[in-house]
């Protein structure tokens, strides 16, 4: 469920009329709504109930400094992949002991800077990067906290972009060398081996990839104890799925995750991290666009809209489908029209949806993308010279531009003209 409804024959982001943002802020822009937001998070932290437990929010999907806040509110950890990440979770006031490092390939400047400000613990995905993060560790005299990724060699059944958790995908160490990659962590300086990490990929719709591999960890977890190590921490990663497809998909909900994760590690009494992105900032926003026209081709119409492949780049990386619909309501029993729907960049990859079935819509009209709060606008580029799109938080009545739309100055005006020329 979102707070995304039809009211009186306009969309709503909650209380407030999509029409009235996009009077003031212009399309195309993403909203997000607070309600749906926290909803989600509190699925799963409810979900993980009766476990010693922390929610990181992968900031990946959506790092707005707003977005972050609102969930660090909440109590959520922090998922980060880069410097970057990290430092937008400290600039937005998460404690340190509250983020996690994931990421194949973390640099020694990264390193520093998590064990600088202060970290939870490094996600550490192969031998090499030990090592580094022991060197760096010992010269700033500090311990680094450390689980090892392993790679339990699961088929998560999604998109082959996203699945991680197959031995031919370049994450973490294969589960069956773990021992003795524990082994060589456990006799290194300036690491503390604290747990163990594992996750098989993004958008699963089903519930036994994930059952395969915690199944697996709670194994291994019993024979790195019975090694000597002290295993007190398991993170299980993200990846469960939305709805893209609302009128035919029902992908498992976040209570019947936590009984999973209850069933096949709750009886080991480690601190539980899970690290959800898309089903918490998923369905919590939308893309809203302006139709500017539409164009007869020889068999199809194509809807031509202001939003392009640089604004949401899901449909064009991976035949991604999401939702459209208009933001004013249709009339009762109209008859359906059926588009191409397209932007304005210049190759034909920039299509959102081929043949699609939706009411008709005209030049001026607005329609929305659901689905979109997930690896939307971090994902966005200003391809074809196309400054970002806006962002805007809604709550309740109230709404905020969260990320303003750049002036095509301030886009231009990065570049520098070296003096020769
Ligand atoms: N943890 C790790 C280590 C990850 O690599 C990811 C996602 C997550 C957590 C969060 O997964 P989620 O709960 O959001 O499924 N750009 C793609 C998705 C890439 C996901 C990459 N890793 C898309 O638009 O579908």
């Amino acid at each position: 469920m979102d707070h995304f409804l039809y009211k009186n024959g306009h969309l709503h982001a909650e209380d407030v009329a999509v029409r009235d943002i996009a009077a003031e802020v212009g399309a195309p822009f993403y909203l997000y709504s607070t309600a749906t937001l926290t909803r989600h998070f509190r699925l799963f932290d409810e979900a993980l109930d009766g476990m010693d437990h922390l929610v990181c929010f992968a900031m990946k999907s959506n790092s707005n400094q707003a977005i972050i806040k609102l969930l660090a509110d909440l109590g959520a950890g922090m998922d980060v992949v880069s410097g970057g990440e990290y430092l937008r979770a400290k600039a937005a006031g998460v404690p340190g002991d509250r983020i996690v490092f994931s990421g194949v390939g973390k640099t020694r400047a990264e390193m520093q800077l998590a064990l600088e400000g202060g970290i939870r613990q490094f996600n550490v995905e192969s031998e090499p990067e030990m090592l580094v993060l022991s060197e760096v560790a010992t010269s700033l005299g500090s311990t680094a906290p450390v689980t090892v990724r392993v790679n339990p060699d699961v088929d998560a059944k999604t998109h082959e972009k996203i699945a991680t958790g197959k031995s031919e995908n370049k994450f973490g160490i294969p589960i069956s060398r773990a021992r003795e990659v524990y082994a060589e962590a456990a006799a290194l300086p300036g690491i503390d081996v604290i747990g163990i990490d594992v996750h098989i990929g993004s958008q699963l719709t089903q519930l036994e990839p994930f059952e395969l591999a915690f199944t697996k960890v709670a194994e291994l977890t019993q024979e790195l104890r019975a090694d000597g190590h002290d295993i007190r921490r398991l993170d299980l990663g993200g990846g469960l799925g939305i709805p893209y497809e609302r009128s035919n998909e029902a992908p498992p909900l976040p209570i019947e995750f936590g009984q999973l994760v209850k069933r096949t590690v709750g009886h080991l009494g480690c601190e539980i991290e899970i690290e959800p992105g898309r089903l918490i900032s998923g369905n919590a926003g939308i893309m809203v666009s302006e139709v500017i026209y539409v164009k007869s081709g020889e068999d199809r119409e194509f809807l031509i809209i202001d939003a392009a492949m640089n604004d949401l780049i899901r449909p064009a990386m991976y035949s991604a489908y999401h939702d459209i619909i208009p933001v004013e309501e249709p009339k009762p029993g109209i008859e359906p029209a059926r588009y191409d729907i397209v932007g304005p960049v210049c190759e034909s990859g920039d299509t959102f949806a081929k043949q699609r079935i939706m009411p008709p819509v005209g030049p001026g009209d607005l329609i929305a993308f659901r689905s979109a709060g997930a690896y939307g606008a971090v994902m966005s580029s200003e391809y074809n010279s196309r400054p970002l799109i806006p962002e805007v938080l809604v709550h309740g009545d109230q709404f905020a531009v969260i990320r303003p739309r750049p002036t095509f100055d301030e886009m231009i005006n990065r570049d520098t003209i070296p003096q020769w020329l």
